[in-house]
């Protein structure tokens, strides 16, 4: 039996990882990393000195890259965590996420790695469009929101460079105006998405919205009328 798809789509610092993760543990299910995706593109693109702005050569780095729930991988070799975390990875990886041949490499990509995770019990998957272009029919869209000041401050707790607050502030307004006002897949909530704002949330709050609306949906079957049905099947 197929199981759930949930996503969470947000801006930088919204919440969407520490959510995704704790919903996905919750419900038992994979958690799935977009952004994994473009930045190992980005570090890739980095690494060979490529030209940010070359479409067809970001494309072709982009088809170097794979996803699964253990994160990305370049040629097949799994990238560490932290090397894909760097200040300069977040910023290129912002930057090349505004180009449609490199997004139009990584879509199937990204929907092939939800599918395995859905046959083996369902997955949630977070990035900024997943909702919207990525998994259009998931069963539960999540878009999280936060004030830019608290997503900062959030942002400056998490990698422990509180001095660098006004710079993780700036760094985020940036990558918040390109995310949203690029002409491919723009940062924005899919119509049947819930909307949380997390300004004033704990992050234990958040995951029990979540919680909540995956636990209605099975309840009362799929009030987002995924063609595919109840994914939890019927009781
Ligand atoms: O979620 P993240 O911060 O790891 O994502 C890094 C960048 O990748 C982000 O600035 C925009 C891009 N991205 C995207 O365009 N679409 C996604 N589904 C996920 C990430």
């Amino acid at each position: 039996m197929k199981g759930i798809l949930v996503t969470i789509d947000g801006p930088a610092g919204s919440g969407k990882s520490s959510v995704a993760r704790r919903v996905a543990g919750r419900l038992g299910v994979v958690n799935l990393n977009t952004g994994a995706a473009y930045r190992a593109a980005a570090l890739l693109a980095l690494r060979e000195g490529a030209d940010l702005s070359d479409g067809p050569g970001l494309a072709a780095l982009a088809s170097r890259v794979s996803l699964d729930p253990d994160g990305a991988s370049i040629d097949g070799e799994p990238v560490a965590e932290p090397d894909l975390r760097t200040p300069e990875v977040s910023a290129a990886a912002s930057k090349v996420s505004v180009n449609a041949g490199l997004r139009g490499v990584l879509l199937p990509v990204q929907r092939a790695a939800a599918e395995a995770a859905r046959e083996r019990g369902g997955a949630v998957v977070e990035g900024r469009d997943i909702g919207t272009v990525v998994l259009p029919g998931a069963d539960l869209k999540v878009f999280l929101l936060a004030d830019p000041e608290e997503r900062a401050r959030r942002r400056a707790r998490q990698s422990g460079r509180e001095a660098e607050l006004d710079r993780i502030r700036e760094a985020i307004s940036r990558r918040d105006r390109q995310d949203s006002e690029r002409e491919v897949s723009p940062l924005r909530p899919a119509e049947d998405a819930v909307v949380l704002d997390t300004t004033a949330l704990s992050l234990e709050d958040v995951v029990s919205r979540v919680l909540d609306l995956a636990e209605d949906l099975r309840r009362v079957g799929n009030p987002w009328g995924n063609p595919q049905g109840n994914p939890w099947g019927n009781p």
